[in-house]
């Protein structure tokens, strides 16, 4: 394969994580061009270009080469880790794309512990995940192998339950499907082949990890400024979401009076503030965060 000096990362091309990875990356000062077939991304200034491709298929890619990073969820991650075939690192959570791999069943079927499904057949993306699951619960089980549309394998006749991903759980409520059991919690994470490049790629890398790092660090948090007697601190630091550290700044020409400002990992809702204002403060201001650097 031709040596690259740009760094390549598979990002997938619709689904869950499709947006929130867009949003990752703009929020990392990276700008792209999308190519007119929809494959590539091409990237303004830094030397960073995304390819689009289904999430399953990513793994591959990085262990082709094809790819120098990518963003799946840890379901995707530990599946190819179970079925042993690439070596791949975690490189960051990336604090998006929370779901689960569960077991679901049709509504009207009883279930009991991981017994119930003895003998029964499970669709499932995962079969790997699945067949280590079932071993660890000492169940006899035939995993129903299936590249998508789990979810209607039941009513297709084609399998008795599913283990498949959950977010929302609309779609197994449209399917008429239960959760009953869980495999395995999932996020987004930053993946790259065990060896990652030793070239000028290398500091695209750490450029991404530093500025990833910078947005998933305050993600979400808020930084709230207000103003209050001294003797009042102690009170408003105590109903604080969170108990962030705050610091304290003396006003000039107004002895006994502070601005004091704290970092809340938290959205600082009316109610909260309207907390912190009984609690002896005045002149609250919420202000969204969006990167840090340390
Ligand atoms: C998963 C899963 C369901 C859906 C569940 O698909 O297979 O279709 O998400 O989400 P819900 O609980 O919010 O309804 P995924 O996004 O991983 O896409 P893929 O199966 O095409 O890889
Ligand atoms: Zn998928």
């Amino acid at each position: 394969m031709m040596p690259r000096e740009r760094l390549r990362i598979a990002v997938q091309k619709s689904g869950r994580l499709s947006e929130p990875c867009f949003d990752l990356l703009d929020r990392c000062g990276l700008r792209f061009r999308r190519s007119r077939d929809g494959l590539f991304c091409y990237g303004d200034g830094e030397p960073v270009d995304l390819l689009l491709v289904r999430d399953d298929d990513i793994p591959g890619l990085i262990a082709q080469g094809v790819c120098d990073l990518g963003i799946v969820g840890r379901n995707v991650l530990a599946e190819n880790a179970a079925a042993r075939q690439t070596a791949l690192q975690c490189l960051r959570s990336l604090a998006f794309g929370a779901c689960r791999l569960v077991i679901a069943v049709p509504q009207d079927m009883a279930y009991a512990g991981g017994g119930s499904l003895a003998r029964l057949r499970i669709a499932t993306s995962y079969p790997n995940l699945l067949r280590d699951w079932l071993s660890a619960n000492g169940v006899d089980a035939e995993i129903v192998t299936l590249a998508g549309s789990v979810e209607i394998a039941p009513r297709l006749g084609t399998a008795d339950a599913i283990c498949d991903l959950v977010q929302s759980g609309a779609t197994l409520a449209a399917n008429q499907l239960r959760e009953v059991d869980r495999v395995l919690d999932s996020e987004a994470v930053l993946v790259g082949s065990a060896t990652l490049p030793a070239d000028g790629r290398r500091d695209a890398i750490e450029l991404l990890l530093r500025r990833i790092d910078g947005v998933v660090r305050v993600r979400g948090s808020r930084l709230l400024l207000l103003q209050a007697a001294r003797a009042s601190v102690e009170a408003i630091v105590a109903v604080l979401p969170g108990a962030p550290s705050a610091t304290v700044l003396q006003m000039d020409g107004q002895p006994g009076q502070v601005m004091l400002q704290a970092l809340c990992a938290d959205e600082l809702g009316w109610r909260q503030l309207e907390a912190i204002q009984r609690a002896g403060a005045r002149e609250l201001f919420v202000l969204p965060v969006e990167r840090a650097l340390a």
